[in-house]
């Protein structure tokens, strides 16, 4: 097991590379709240990489940012070496609270982001019916959200996402609200798109095990405002199944992060 402190310069450039972010907003009372603290993390071309961090201490806002939707106060971004300009994210994101529109069927949820995108609607609806079968959903093209399972409506989301051939997906903590069944076959099911599909992704969880099954790296976040506490290179085999989760190497990666995280007071 490779535990290490806050990423340090990787040997190759890395696929994302954060450094030094900052960010603060404007608290209720007129104050600077400052949330991300100089956070340095990267992920390698097709690296799955998870962040874990208390509630509140950041972990959307830094999502936010990498996906262009806010801007960074100070530090730097970087894609493939390359600084990010403002219309320059090469990112598919899942947010937190991401919701299908109710008023739309699935096929037509999932091929929005391509229209968004200028690919034309007949296009899209081809490549989104080519997709169903992989995520499942082919029996249900035309169904609205409201029909769907929990676990059918992320894996619609996740389609949505996938979808738009991006090199990086940023999925925010995508299974929270699943039950823990429906949630183990989502971390099957997102493992076997991730090894046909071979994306970055930044993972935020506020799962330890799921952390640890999923990823190749985890990041432990500091309670608001954030830096990196801890980076644990997950050095377990692949392909997983259930079995390396009875294994004492994947409990001590639990015990470490567990550590880890109980360190961190909880957020002001
Ligand atoms: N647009 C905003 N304006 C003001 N404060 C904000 C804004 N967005 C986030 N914050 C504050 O920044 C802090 C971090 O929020 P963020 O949503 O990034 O946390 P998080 O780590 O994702 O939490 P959780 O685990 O609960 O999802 C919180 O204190 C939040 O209130
Ligand atoms: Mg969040």
């Amino acid at each position: 097991m490779v535990t290490t402190g806050p990423s340090g310069v990787a040997s190759a450039t890395p696929h994302i590379a954060i450094t030094d972010l900052r960010k603060g907003f404007r608290g209720r009372d007129g104050g600077w709240v400052p949330v991300l603290d100089g956070l340095t993390l990267d992920a390698r071309d097709g690296e799955l990489v998870s962040i874990l961090g208390p509630s509140g201490s950041g972990k959307s806002t830094l999502l936010n940012i990498v996906a262009g939707l806010d801007k960074a106060d100070g530090g730097t971004l970087a894609v493939e070496g390359r600084p990010l300009g403002a219309e320059d994210h090469p990112v598919a994101y899942m947010p937190q609270k991401d919701m299908l529109f109710p008023w739309r069927s699935v096929l037509e949820n999932v091929t929005m982001p391509l229209e968004l995108q200028g690919v034309a609607k007949r296009a899209a609806r081809a490549r989104a019916t080519e997709l169903l079968p992989q995520f499942g959903l082919e029996s249900f093209a035309d169904a609205y959200p409201f029909t769907l399972s929990g676990g059918m409506r992320q894996r619609a989301a996740l389609l949505r996402t996938v979808i738009q051939d991006r090199s990086i997906l940023l999925l925010d903590e995508p299974f929270g609200a699943l039950d823990s069944l429906t949630r183990s076959a989502m971390q099957e099911f997102l493992l076997s798109i991730w090894s046909r599909f071979r994306r970055t992704i930044l993972f935020i969880t506020h799962d330890i095990r799921e952390a640890v099954y999923l990823s190749d790296r985890v990041f432990v976040l500091s309670p608001r405002p954030a830096r990196v506490a801890l980076e644990v290179e997950i050095d377990l085999p692949r392909p997983r199944t259930l079995d390396v989760t009875v294994t004492p190497e994947f409990a001590q990666y639990e015990a470490t992060l567990l550590r880890a995280l109980a360190h961190q007071a909880a957020p002001a």
